[in-house]
C-alpha cells in the first residue's frame, strides 16, 4: 500500500527568487498538510550525505554545491499515495520536460536549479524526513 508522507525542499534557487510562499501554496493546495517544515541552510557536508546517493553521478558536486549555496525549506508533507501525487505536483526533473501547472515548470530555470527535492519512493521519504528531523518534530 502507497505510503501517507513524503519529504520536500524548496531548493535555494526558488528561495533566492522569492517564490517560497507561491510553492508552499501550490502544495497545501495540491491537498498536502504539512507534518514538520524548517528553513534551514545546509552544509557542504550536510547536502553530501543528504544526497549521498547520487555519489558516482557525473552532477554530484555541482548539486552538493548548489544546494549548500543558500538556505532552503525542509518539510515533511501528508496526503493520501503522497511520494507519487507530490511528483505529479512538481512535474519531471527537468523542467524543460515538466507538464504545464507543475511547481517545476512554473518556478524552475534549469535540471539543477529545478526549485524543489520530492521523494522517490515511501522508504526514501521515511529515510530523508528522518535526516531533517526529530519525533518531537513532527506533527
Ligand atoms: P532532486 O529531486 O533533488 O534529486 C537529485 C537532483 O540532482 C535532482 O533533483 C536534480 O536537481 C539534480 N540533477 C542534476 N543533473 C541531473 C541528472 N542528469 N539527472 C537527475 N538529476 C540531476
Amino acid at each position: 500500500m502507497a505510503g501517507n508522507i513524503t519529504f520536500t525542499m524548496i531548493k535555494p534557487d526558488a528561495v533566492a527568487n522569492g517564490h517560497m510562499g507561491n510553492i508552499l501554496n501550490d502544495f497545501i493546495q495540491g491537498g498536502f498538510k504539512v507534518r514538520a517544515m524548517k528553513y534551514t541552510w545546509l552544509t557542504e557536508a550536510q547536502a553530501g550525505a543528504f544526497y549521498a546517493v547520487h555519489k558516482e553521478r557525473p552532477f554530484y558536486g555541482e548539486l552538493v554545491g548548489f544546494m549548500s549555496s543558500g538556505p532552503i525549506v525542509a518539510a515533511v508533507l501528508e496526503k493520501d499515495n503522497a511520494v507519487e501525487d507530490f511528483r505529479k505536483l512538481i512535474g519531471a526533473t527537468n523542467p524543460a520536460e515538466a507538464a504545464e501547472g507543475t511547481i517545476r515548470r512554473k518556478y524552475a530555470k534549469s535540471i539543477d536549479a529545478n526549485a524543489v527535492h520530492g521523494s522517490d519512493s515511501d522508504a526514501n521519504a521515511e529515510i530523508e524526513a528522518s535526516f531533517f528531523f526529530s519525533a518531537l518534530e513532527r506533527f
